[in-house]
């Protein structure tokens, strides 16, 4: 018998069908996720609407292990959900994503929550 590691997890695609730095956008229980392997490899699942506009971080463009939304260029990190520039000052939510035997699982009923510490000061923003 298999057993998942996540609670309410969905198979979303094969590992071998998310190409790195090229996210899509999948429907798990109602919520739009964009899946994303970043440039060192790692997959990822986050909220796919830009926290500043209802735009699509799937459309978007992978830079290392951020996400730029393509509206107005706000960076986010695929690990944290963190908005590292802005105008997005607010974090997207980040999935439980898990690979097993090469499948692409996530779950969307539980995700990390930014605390607003982790948000940029306006020092660092650029
Ligand atoms: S809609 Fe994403 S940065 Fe403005």
């Amino acid at each position: 018998m298999r057993e998942m590691e996540c609670d309410m997890a969905v198979r979303v695609c094969a590992e071998s069908e998310l190409e790195t730095g090229q996210p899509v956008r999948v429907i798990v229980d109602g919520k739009a996720v964009a899946l994303v392997k970043d440039d060192n490899g790692a997959c990822h699942a986050i909220g796919d609407t830009c926290s500043h506009a209802e735009i699509s971080l799937s459309e978007g463009f992978v830079e290392g292990t951020q996400i730029e939304c393509w509206a107005h260029g706000a960076h986010f990190d695929l690990a944290t959900g963190r908005a590292l520039t802005l105008p997005a000052t607010d974090p997207i939510p980040v999935y439980d994503l898990n690979i097993i035997d090469g499948d692409i699982y996530v779950g969307v009923t539980n995700h990390a929550t930014n605390h607003p510490a982790d948000q940029p000061q306006p020092a660092n923003l650029s």
